[in-house]
Protein backbone atom coordinates (compact mmCIF):
# COMPACT_ATOMS: atom_id res chain seq x y z
CA UNK A 1 0.00 0.00 0.00
CA UNK A 2 1.37 3.45 -1.05
CA UNK A 3 1.23 5.98 1.93
CA UNK A 4 0.10 9.47 0.50
CA UNK A 5 0.97 12.68 2.89
CA UNK A 6 -1.74 15.41 2.08
CA UNK A 7 -2.33 18.85 3.47
CA UNK A 8 -4.91 21.00 4.38
CA UNK A 9 -8.59 20.39 2.94
CA UNK A 10 -7.60 18.07 0.29
CA UNK A 11 -6.51 15.55 3.25
CA UNK A 12 -9.54 16.46 4.99
CA UNK A 13 -11.01 15.38 2.06
CA UNK A 14 -9.73 12.19 1.30
CA UNK A 15 -9.01 11.31 4.69
CA UNK A 16 -13.40 11.23 5.39
CA UNK A 17 -13.99 9.13 2.34
CA UNK A 18 -11.43 6.75 3.17
CA UNK A 19 -12.95 6.54 7.15
CA UNK A 20 -16.61 5.86 5.22
CA UNK A 21 -14.98 3.65 2.84
CA UNK A 22 -13.90 1.57 6.70
CA UNK A 23 -10.54 2.49 5.94
CA UNK A 24 -8.06 4.24 8.27
CA UNK A 25 -6.23 7.42 8.27
CA UNK A 26 -3.55 9.56 10.36
CA UNK A 27 -4.73 12.73 11.20
CA UNK A 28 -2.99 15.63 13.35
CA UNK A 29 -4.44 16.76 17.07
CA UNK A 30 -2.67 19.16 19.72
CA UNK A 31 -1.34 16.47 21.42
CA UNK A 32 0.10 14.18 19.07
CA UNK A 33 -1.03 12.41 15.66
CA UNK A 34 -3.65 10.05 15.46
CA UNK A 35 -4.59 7.17 13.75
CA UNK A 36 -8.33 6.78 12.86
CA UNK A 37 -11.30 4.74 12.16
CA UNK A 38 -15.12 4.89 12.55
CA UNK A 39 -15.90 4.51 15.86
CA UNK A 40 -18.89 2.51 14.97
CA UNK A 41 -17.19 -0.02 12.77
CA UNK A 42 -15.36 -2.66 14.84
CA UNK A 43 -13.38 -3.98 11.39
CA UNK A 44 -12.26 -0.59 10.72
CA UNK A 45 -10.92 -0.10 14.71
CA UNK A 46 -9.37 -3.94 13.96
CA UNK A 47 -7.39 -2.41 11.11
CA UNK A 48 -5.64 -0.03 13.64
CA UNK A 49 -4.40 -2.78 16.26
CA UNK A 50 -3.07 -4.52 13.21
CA UNK A 51 -1.17 -1.56 11.35
CA UNK A 52 -0.14 -0.30 14.82
CA UNK A 53 0.95 -3.68 16.19
CA UNK A 54 -1.06 -2.77 19.08
CA UNK A 55 -2.23 -5.76 22.20
CA UNK A 56 -5.98 -5.97 21.46
CA UNK A 57 -6.77 -5.93 25.32
CA UNK A 58 -6.03 -1.98 25.58
CA UNK A 59 -8.62 0.27 24.72
CA UNK A 60 -8.70 3.24 22.31
CA UNK A 61 -9.93 6.79 22.86
CA UNK A 62 -12.66 8.09 20.86
CA UNK A 63 -12.35 11.60 19.30
CA UNK A 64 -15.47 14.03 18.64
CA UNK A 65 -15.66 17.01 16.73
CA UNK A 66 -17.71 18.82 19.30
CA UNK A 67 -18.40 18.77 22.51
CA UNK A 68 -22.10 18.06 22.48
CA UNK A 69 -21.28 14.91 20.73
CA UNK A 70 -20.13 13.58 23.81
CA UNK A 71 -23.18 11.50 23.70
CA UNK A 72 -22.94 9.56 21.06
CA UNK A 73 -20.04 7.78 22.40
CA UNK A 74 -21.04 8.12 26.50
CA UNK A 75 -24.49 7.04 27.95
CA UNK A 76 -24.58 9.59 30.13
CA UNK A 77 -22.05 12.70 31.36
CA UNK A 78 -22.10 12.43 35.14
CA UNK A 79 -22.20 16.44 36.77
CA UNK A 80 -18.33 16.27 37.14
CA UNK A 81 -17.29 14.93 33.70
CA UNK A 82 -19.77 18.43 32.24
CA UNK A 83 -17.92 20.65 34.53
CA UNK A 84 -14.29 19.27 33.23
CA UNK A 85 -15.96 19.37 29.83
CA UNK A 86 -17.21 22.79 29.94
CA UNK A 87 -13.45 23.96 31.32
CA UNK A 88 -11.17 22.26 28.93
CA UNK A 89 -12.38 20.89 26.16
CA UNK A 90 -11.97 21.22 23.45
CA UNK A 91 -8.81 20.71 24.92
CA UNK A 92 -5.59 18.10 25.68
CA UNK A 93 -8.35 15.90 28.05
CA UNK A 94 -9.99 12.20 27.61
CA UNK A 95 -12.97 12.02 29.53
CA UNK A 96 -13.38 8.25 30.57
CA UNK A 97 -17.49 7.40 30.90
CA UNK A 98 -20.09 4.82 30.77
CA UNK A 99 -19.83 3.66 26.82
CA UNK A 100 -23.24 3.53 24.98
CA UNK A 101 -23.77 0.03 23.19
CA UNK A 102 -22.91 1.75 19.42
CA UNK A 103 -19.58 1.54 20.63
CA UNK A 104 -17.95 -1.89 19.81
CA UNK A 105 -15.56 -4.13 21.97
CA UNK A 106 -13.05 -3.35 19.64
CA UNK A 107 -12.74 0.46 20.31
CA UNK A 108 -13.18 -0.34 24.42
CA UNK A 109 -11.38 -3.73 24.35
CA UNK A 110 -14.39 -5.34 25.89
CA UNK A 111 -14.54 -2.60 29.40
CA UNK A 112 -18.02 -1.03 29.54
CA UNK A 113 -16.38 2.38 29.80
CA UNK A 114 -14.85 4.62 27.15
CA UNK A 115 -12.23 7.53 26.06
CA UNK A 116 -13.40 10.20 24.98
CA UNK A 117 -12.19 13.91 23.57
CA UNK A 118 -12.52 16.50 21.92
CA UNK A 119 -9.13 17.87 20.17
CA UNK A 120 -9.37 21.75 19.66
CA UNK A 121 -6.82 21.12 16.66
CA UNK A 122 -8.68 22.73 13.56
CA UNK A 123 -7.47 20.04 11.49
CA UNK A 124 -8.55 17.47 13.50
CA UNK A 125 -12.01 19.16 14.40
CA UNK A 126 -12.65 19.53 10.73
CA UNK A 127 -11.84 16.08 9.72
CA UNK A 128 -13.96 14.51 12.26
CA UNK A 129 -16.47 16.68 11.94
CA UNK A 130 -16.41 15.54 7.84
CA UNK A 131 -16.48 12.23 8.97
CA UNK A 132 -20.27 12.54 10.42
CA UNK A 133 -18.99 9.76 12.72
CA UNK A 134 -16.97 9.32 15.80
CA UNK A 135 -13.19 8.74 15.28
CA UNK A 136 -11.49 5.56 17.77
CA UNK A 137 -7.59 6.33 17.24
CA UNK A 138 -4.79 5.50 19.27
CA UNK A 139 -1.72 7.58 18.62
CA UNK A 140 -0.43 7.12 15.23
CA UNK A 141 3.20 5.40 16.29
CA UNK A 142 4.05 1.77 15.81
CA UNK A 143 3.38 0.11 18.91
CA UNK A 144 6.24 0.89 21.59
CA UNK A 145 7.37 3.23 19.79
CA UNK A 146 7.73 7.10 20.51
CA UNK A 147 4.31 9.17 19.88
CA UNK A 148 4.46 11.01 16.72
CA UNK A 149 4.15 15.20 16.64
CA UNK A 150 4.87 15.24 13.17
CA UNK A 151 3.28 13.51 9.94
CA UNK A 152 7.12 12.18 8.59
CA UNK A 153 7.28 10.53 12.63
CA UNK A 154 3.85 8.62 11.26
CA UNK A 155 5.58 8.08 7.83
CA UNK A 156 8.77 6.82 9.52
CA UNK A 157 6.20 4.22 11.38
CA UNK A 158 3.58 3.60 9.24
CA UNK A 159 4.69 3.50 5.46
CA UNK A 160 3.15 0.65 3.58
CA UNK A 161 0.38 0.06 5.95
CA UNK A 162 -2.01 3.15 6.11
CA UNK A 163 -3.18 4.95 3.21
CA UNK A 164 -3.03 8.38 4.48
CA UNK A 165 -1.64 10.79 6.40
CA UNK A 166 -2.75 14.10 6.79
CA UNK A 167 -0.30 16.59 7.43
CA UNK A 168 -1.05 19.80 9.89
CA UNK A 169 2.46 20.47 10.80
CA UNK A 170 3.77 20.03 14.45
CA UNK A 171 1.48 19.21 17.28
CA UNK A 172 1.55 21.87 20.00
CA UNK A 173 0.80 20.33 22.78
CA UNK A 174 3.39 17.50 21.81
CA UNK A 175 2.19 15.08 24.75
CA UNK A 176 -0.97 13.26 24.72
CA UNK A 177 -3.75 14.23 27.02
CA UNK A 178 -4.54 13.45 30.31
CA UNK A 179 -6.87 10.84 30.92
CA UNK A 180 -9.31 11.05 33.79
CA UNK A 181 -12.06 8.11 34.67
CA UNK A 182 -15.40 10.02 36.00
CA UNK A 183 -17.67 6.69 35.85
CA UNK A 184 -17.91 7.26 39.69
CA UNK A 185 -18.43 10.75 39.22
CA UNK A 186 -15.09 11.58 41.04
CA UNK A 187 -11.78 12.52 39.07
CA UNK A 188 -9.07 10.01 38.72
CA UNK A 189 -5.96 10.81 36.77
CA UNK A 190 -5.48 6.93 34.61
CA UNK A 191 -2.65 8.86 32.47
CA UNK A 192 -1.15 11.76 33.39
CA UNK A 193 -0.61 15.14 30.36
CA UNK A 194 -0.77 18.64 29.51
CA UNK A 195 -3.97 18.81 32.10
CA UNK A 196 -2.57 18.71 35.42
CA UNK A 197 -4.15 17.02 38.26
CA UNK A 198 -4.50 20.56 40.42
CA UNK A 199 -5.81 22.54 37.58
CA UNK A 200 -8.72 19.43 37.88
CA UNK A 201 -9.13 19.79 41.25
CA UNK A 202 -9.24 23.59 40.94
CA UNK A 203 -12.46 22.93 38.83
CA UNK A 204 -13.69 19.72 40.97
CA UNK A 205 -12.85 20.47 44.19
CA UNK A 206 -10.64 17.59 44.33
CA UNK A 207 -8.66 14.87 42.14
CA UNK A 208 -7.51 11.61 42.88
CA UNK A 209 -3.92 11.18 41.48
CA UNK A 210 -2.23 8.15 40.34
CA UNK A 211 0.89 9.47 39.39
CA UNK A 212 2.95 7.36 41.83
CA UNK A 213 3.01 5.17 38.96
CA UNK A 214 3.73 1.74 39.21
CA UNK A 215 4.32 -0.31 36.21
CA UNK A 216 2.72 -3.37 36.11
CA UNK A 217 -0.40 -2.51 37.74
CA UNK A 218 -1.02 0.99 36.36
CA UNK A 219 -4.65 2.30 36.20
CA UNK A 220 -4.91 3.10 32.45
CA UNK A 221 -4.46 -0.18 30.63
CA UNK A 222 -1.86 0.92 27.81
CA UNK A 223 0.37 1.92 31.05
CA UNK A 224 1.73 -1.67 31.56
CA UNK A 225 3.09 -2.01 28.16
CA UNK A 226 6.35 -1.28 27.22
CA UNK A 227 5.93 2.57 25.56
CA UNK A 228 8.05 5.27 24.23
CA UNK A 229 10.96 3.25 23.52
CA UNK A 230 13.61 5.10 21.53
CA UNK A 231 15.86 2.67 19.16
CA UNK A 232 19.37 4.02 21.15
CA UNK A 233 19.93 3.00 24.71
CA UNK A 234 17.94 5.92 27.01
CA UNK A 235 18.69 6.80 30.52
CA UNK A 236 17.96 9.71 32.49
CA UNK A 237 20.44 11.96 34.56
CA UNK A 238 19.24 13.75 37.60
CA UNK A 239 21.47 16.66 38.08
CA UNK A 240 24.46 18.26 36.10
CA UNK A 241 26.60 15.55 38.11
CA UNK A 242 24.55 12.60 37.19
CA UNK A 243 24.47 14.22 33.63
CA UNK A 244 28.27 14.59 33.39
CA UNK A 245 29.40 11.18 34.88
CA UNK A 246 27.18 9.33 32.47
CA UNK A 247 28.33 10.84 29.64
CA UNK A 248 32.28 10.19 30.60
CA UNK A 249 31.14 6.42 31.04
CA UNK A 250 30.23 6.18 28.08
CA UNK A 251 31.72 8.24 25.63
CA UNK A 252 32.52 5.29 22.96
CA UNK A 253 29.01 5.74 22.98
CA UNK A 254 29.07 8.93 21.72
CA UNK A 255 25.81 9.69 23.09
CA UNK A 256 23.96 13.35 23.62
CA UNK A 257 22.40 14.96 26.94
CA UNK A 258 18.56 16.28 26.21
CA UNK A 259 18.47 18.66 28.86
CA UNK A 260 17.28 22.25 29.76
CA UNK A 261 19.13 25.62 28.76
CA UNK A 262 20.03 26.63 32.32
CA UNK A 263 21.52 22.81 32.72
CA UNK A 264 23.34 22.79 29.34
CA UNK A 265 25.04 26.64 30.11
CA UNK A 266 26.68 24.71 32.67
CA UNK A 267 27.87 21.67 30.86
CA UNK A 268 29.13 24.00 27.57
CA UNK A 269 31.51 25.24 30.28
CA UNK A 270 33.42 21.52 30.69
CA UNK A 271 35.65 22.44 27.54
CA UNK A 272 37.18 18.62 27.94
CA UNK A 273 34.81 16.99 27.43
CA UNK A 274 32.43 19.14 24.56
CA UNK A 275 29.10 17.53 24.99
CA UNK A 276 26.82 16.98 22.34
CA UNK A 277 24.05 18.82 23.84
CA UNK A 278 20.21 19.16 23.03
CA UNK A 279 18.73 22.24 24.76
CA UNK A 280 15.18 22.29 24.94
CA UNK A 281 15.01 25.77 26.35
CA UNK A 282 13.66 26.50 29.81
CA UNK A 283 9.72 26.10 30.20
CA UNK A 284 8.38 22.89 30.84
CA UNK A 285 5.98 23.99 28.05
CA UNK A 286 8.73 23.69 25.02
CA UNK A 287 9.99 20.71 26.50
CA UNK A 288 6.61 18.96 26.16
CA UNK A 289 6.15 20.19 22.60
CA UNK A 290 9.78 19.17 21.57
CA UNK A 291 10.60 16.04 23.45
CA UNK A 292 9.45 13.47 21.24
CA UNK A 293 10.40 15.19 18.09
CA UNK A 294 13.87 15.36 19.71
CA UNK A 295 14.01 11.81 20.62
CA UNK A 296 13.29 10.81 17.29
CA UNK A 297 16.21 12.99 16.04
CA UNK A 298 18.69 12.15 18.77
CA UNK A 299 17.99 7.93 17.75
CA UNK A 300 19.00 8.27 14.50
CA UNK A 301 21.87 10.70 15.06
CA UNK A 302 23.60 9.24 18.59
CA UNK A 303 24.19 5.78 20.20
CA UNK A 304 23.41 6.58 23.48
CA UNK A 305 20.55 9.48 24.76
CA UNK A 306 21.31 10.46 28.43
CA UNK A 307 18.00 13.08 29.63
CA UNK A 308 17.62 15.38 32.45
CA UNK A 309 15.08 14.49 34.87
CA UNK A 310 13.53 17.37 34.27
CA UNK A 311 11.51 18.83 37.34
CA UNK A 312 10.41 22.26 37.07
CA UNK A 313 6.69 22.06 37.03
CA UNK A 314 3.59 19.71 37.60
CA UNK A 315 3.63 19.32 33.32
CA UNK A 316 7.29 17.94 33.86
CA UNK A 317 6.24 15.27 36.08
CA UNK A 318 3.73 14.40 32.80
CA UNK A 319 6.93 14.74 30.36
CA UNK A 320 8.35 12.21 32.97
CA UNK A 321 5.56 9.87 32.93
CA UNK A 322 6.82 8.86 29.73
CA UNK A 323 10.32 9.48 30.03
CA UNK A 324 10.65 7.10 32.40
CA UNK A 325 9.36 4.37 30.22
CA UNK A 326 11.50 5.12 27.47
CA UNK A 327 14.50 4.52 29.75
CA UNK A 328 12.69 1.79 31.13
CA UNK A 329 13.58 3.60 34.75
CA UNK A 330 17.06 4.09 34.66
CA UNK A 331 17.86 6.78 36.35
CA UNK A 332 20.99 7.49 37.90
O1 LIG B 1 -3.67 12.76 23.20
C1 LIG B 1 -4.10 11.61 23.08
O2 LIG B 1 -4.77 11.07 23.97
C2 LIG B 1 -3.79 10.86 21.79
C3 LIG B 1 -4.45 11.60 20.62
C4 LIG B 1 -4.32 10.86 19.32
O3 LIG B 1 -5.79 11.84 20.94
N1 LIG B 1 -4.24 9.51 21.86
C5 LIG B 1 -3.61 8.58 22.62
O4 LIG B 1 -4.17 7.30 22.51
O5 LIG B 1 -2.67 8.80 23.31
P1 LIG B 1 -3.43 5.99 23.02
O6 LIG B 1 -4.26 4.87 22.53
O7 LIG B 1 -2.02 6.02 22.61
O8 LIG B 1 -3.60 6.05 24.58
C6 LIG B 1 -4.87 5.92 25.18
C7 LIG B 1 -4.74 5.65 26.64
C8 LIG B 1 -4.22 4.26 26.93
O9 LIG B 1 -3.37 4.29 28.05
C9 LIG B 1 -5.53 3.49 27.22
O10 LIG B 1 -5.30 2.37 28.04
C10 LIG B 1 -6.34 4.56 27.93
O11 LIG B 1 -6.05 5.74 27.23
N2 LIG B 1 -7.80 4.28 27.81
C11 LIG B 1 -8.57 4.32 26.70
N3 LIG B 1 -9.84 3.96 26.97
C12 LIG B 1 -9.88 3.70 28.30
C13 LIG B 1 -10.91 3.26 29.20
N4 LIG B 1 -12.15 3.02 28.78
N5 LIG B 1 -10.58 3.08 30.49
C14 LIG B 1 -9.32 3.33 30.92
N6 LIG B 1 -8.31 3.73 30.12
C15 LIG B 1 -8.58 3.91 28.83
MG1 LIG C 1 -0.03 5.78 22.46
Amino acid sequence: MKTEILKGTKGINKGAKIIKNGGIVAFPTETVYGLGANAFDDDAVHKIFEAKGRPSDNPLIVHVARKKDILKVASDITPCAQKLADAFMPGPITLVLNKRVEIGDAVTAGLNTVGIRCPSNKIARKFIGKCKVPIAAPSANASTRISPTEASHVFEDMNGKIPLIIDGGSSDVGIESTVVSLVNDEAVILRPGYITSEQIAEVLGSCKDFQGQIINSAPAPGMKYKHYAPLVETVIGDGVTALEEIYKNNTDKEPVIICYEKTAEILRKNKDLNYNIISLGNSDKIVAKKIFSTMRYAEKKYRMIIIEYFKETKLAESVMNRILKSAGNKVF
